[in-house]
């Protein structure tokens, strides 16, 4: 049985798009650890930081973190934050990370209106700010990185012919 692929990135910067497409390419499963938290608690991301705010969120993707060790042949998209807490990092295994790069000002595009928690209160200039202070983190952690401002299915292909061998 294979690794996984596990693929971190900023806010929209087009992992659940371009993880769908490495999925078929590979013929894996695709998951994202955002639904894998809404799947076992029963409750939407914004309800989750309603109730508890990003601490209670925080910890509710860590305990999901720790299920990727128990996967296998998975393309698995990581919410924006996931890999930048280095407790989230330690206990991913089995898997080959990589780093999906996406210029801020495409991802700031996409994510206006849709009502991410995390961006509502934010400005532009703070979202910068978080844009690259993660920029460092997702390196750090990633075997691969890729640019993604074109087409999503030349990303996968990217992805594909870098994974397919090891
Ligand atoms: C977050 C990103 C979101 C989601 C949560 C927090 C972040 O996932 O996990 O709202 O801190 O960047 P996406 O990266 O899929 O938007």
């Amino acid at each position: 049985m294979g690794k996984n692929i596990l693929l971190c990135g900023f806010m929209s910067c087009g992992k659940t798009t371009v993880g769908k497409k490495l999925a078929a390419l590979l013929d894996y499963k695709f998951m994202d650890t955002d639904d894998m938290i809404i799947e076992s608690t029963g409750k939407s991301i914004k309800e989750i930081f309603n109730e508890g705010g990003e601490v209670l969120f925080r910890d509710i993707e860590h305990e999901t973190a720790k299920k990727i060790q128990y996967l296998n042949d998975c393309v698995i998209s990581t919410g924006g934050g996931l890999m930048t807490y280095q407790r989230n990092v330690d206990v991913i295994k089995n898997s080959i990370i990589v780093y999906i790069n996406t210029d801020f000002e495409v991802c700031y595009n996409r994510l206006k209106g849709t009502g991410r928690p995390i961006v509502s209160s934010k400005t532009k200039q703070e979202m910068w700010q978080m844009y690259i202070e993660r920029i460092e983190k997702y390196k750090k952690v990633s075997d691969f990185v890729v640019e993604n401002n074109g087409k999503p299915i030349e990303t996968a292909n990217e992805i594909f012919n870098l994974v397919k061998d090891l």
